[in-house]
């Protein structure tokens, strides 16, 4: 599985590197919620590939919901382009995940990020990798020394005042705080240990099923951002690299 996960994560990322430098249709989801011909091509190549390989497995795609004909315990949990408001802008900082889910756990997880060429990987038990090496989460261990990272979901607008508050307090009380617009790559760069720490209030399993294994075998923790245990279908993250864990949720608590 999970070398079938980096097959269809690699080409899915060479299908939006063509979309990238050919020009690309966008249609709108919602105000502010883009969808490209890039999103859908992507997706169309990696389900196939699942299906020709693991014809019995579950599939949920973004652009495509749940694939409703088969019941297997696997799930694979898949994110064609994580970033497209990135992607729409020529912005490069986008990527392709996938995960698979077996009892309602990430077992496998990859994520791919084309413009660069860092392709993210893990395995339960089996560690995280970055192209092929061994990557492990960073060994800051105070919020004042932690460079932190968030998002916004879509209905930022409508919500906005449910999500300033932990900026204002996360701006007050670490080194730094950014907004890269992918919530995969937010993921994989707390294992790479290039952030200490990221956290986001409305994600979708395709967000964050492959990044939850990959900072875990990185090394890191994952929890709710109230502290409870996260999965993929809870909408709440706090992803660290485990030393700045209790430290974040503090000062969520306090908000
Ligand atoms: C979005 C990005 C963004 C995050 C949003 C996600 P999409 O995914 O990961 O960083 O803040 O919550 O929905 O729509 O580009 O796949
Ligand atoms: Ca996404
Ligand atoms: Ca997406």
């Amino acid at each position: 599985m999970l070398e079938l996960a980096i097959r269809a994560a690699r080409e899915a990322g060479a299908i939006l590197q063509d979309y990238a430098a050919r020009g690309f249709q966008i249609e709108h989801k919602g105000r502010i919620n883009l969808v490209t011909e890039a999103d859908f091509a992507s997706e169309r190549h990696i389900k196939e590939l699942i299906a020709a390989h693991y014809p019995n497995h579950r599939i949920l795609a973004e652009e495509s919901g749940v694939s409703s004909h088969s019941s297997d315990e696997y799930c694979w949990i898949v994110d064609p382009l994580d970033g497209t408001t990135n992607f729409s802008h020529a912005f490069p900082c986008y990527a392709v995940s996938i995960g698979v889910e077996y009892r309602g756990r990430s077992v496998v997880g990859v994520i791919y990020d084309p413009t660069r060429d860092e392709l993210f990987a893990a395995e339960r038990g089996a560690g995280a990798t970055c192209n092929g090496r061994r990557i492990m989460v960073s060994d800051v261990e105070k919020l004042e020394k932690s460079l932190l990272v968030s998002g916004f979901p879509y209905d930022v607008r409508e919500r906005m005042n449910e999500y300033l508050p932990a900026w204002r307090e996360f701006l007050r009380h670490a080194q730094g705080v950014r907004r890269f617009g992918a919530a995969a790559i937010d993921m994989a760069y707390v294992a790479m240990g290039r952030l200490e720490g990221f956290w986001e209030y409305g994600l979708n399993a395709w967000d964050t099923a492959a990044g939850w294994i990959i900072v875990e075998e990185a090394g890191g923790r994952v929890t709710q951002l109230d502290g409870s245990p996260f999965d993929n279908h809870t909408p709440s993250l706090l992803c660290t690299n485990g030393k700045v864990h209790d430290e974040m949720l503090e000062v969520l608590g306090k908000l």
